[in-house]
């Protein structure tokens, strides 16, 4: 069985993020349980906010067939959300939204569906951000992922990561390889499926 191509996606572009800080331990652990795993630092992938017009008149922003690229070619991701207002980020919702749109002759929605997702969130609060994820699970469900019932709120962000930007405690690593273990075992059974 091949190995299964895990982009770690975090929802937060600024440099100390917590959530960035989070993906990175889940791309660790995605590479201890088995899998490969691509950091995705959605900074490196620049776009306006989605504007029907511009996208009449140019289609989509290099950033977005760059991500488009990157989701093309992996099997499973796991999403790693900030909270804001009690949802997901502009910048997350917006690159999801320019990723499931029509391009190259490929229909909306093409780049996501079949594919497995796990979602971690995480917050300087105590509820670790998961009243957002409720979202973020809707929306990835809408365009096609089967999302794992699996999922981890790192509540006090802030404290949980030492030198090396490891987690500290061992509940926290826990909930990271419950999400990671689960998108794991989707995957691999996804591909036996269709084999
Ligand atoms: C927040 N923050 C926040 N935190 C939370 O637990 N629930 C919330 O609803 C919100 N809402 C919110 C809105 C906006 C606009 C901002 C900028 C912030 C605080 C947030 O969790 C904190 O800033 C994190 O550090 C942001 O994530 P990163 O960048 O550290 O990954």
């Amino acid at each position: 069985m091949s190995t299964s191509k895990v982009a770690v996606i975090a929802g937060s572009t600024r440099e100390g993020s917590f959530a960035k800080q989070l993906a990175r331990a889940a791309t660790r652990a995605v590479e201890a349980a088995g899998g490969s795993a691509t950091f995705v630092d959605l900074r490196e992938f620049e776009m306006p906010l989605y504007d029907g017009d511009l996208e009449e008149a140019e289609g989509l922003p290099k950033g977005a067939v760059a991500l488009r690229d990157v989701v093309k070619a992996h099997d499973a991701f796991v999403f790693v959300s900030p909270e804001y207002n009690a949802s997901i980020p502009a910048v997350l919702k917006n690159a999801i939204d320019w990723v499931s749109r029509p391009h190259a002759a490929e229909p909306g929605v093409a780049a996501w569906p079949g594919k497995v997702a796990g979602l971690l969130s995480s917050s300087p609060g105590a509820l670790g951000g998961m009243r957002g994820l409720v979202h973020l699970r809707q929306i990835l469900m809408n365009v096609g992922l089967q999302v794992v019932t699996e999922q981890f709120a790192l509540g006090g962000a802030h404290q949980a990561f030492g030198d090396g930007a490891a987690l500290q405690d061992e509940r926290h690593r826990g909930g990271v390889d419950k999400v990671v273990g689960a998108v794991l075992r989707m995957t691999r059974a996804l591909a036996a499926a269709g084999e």
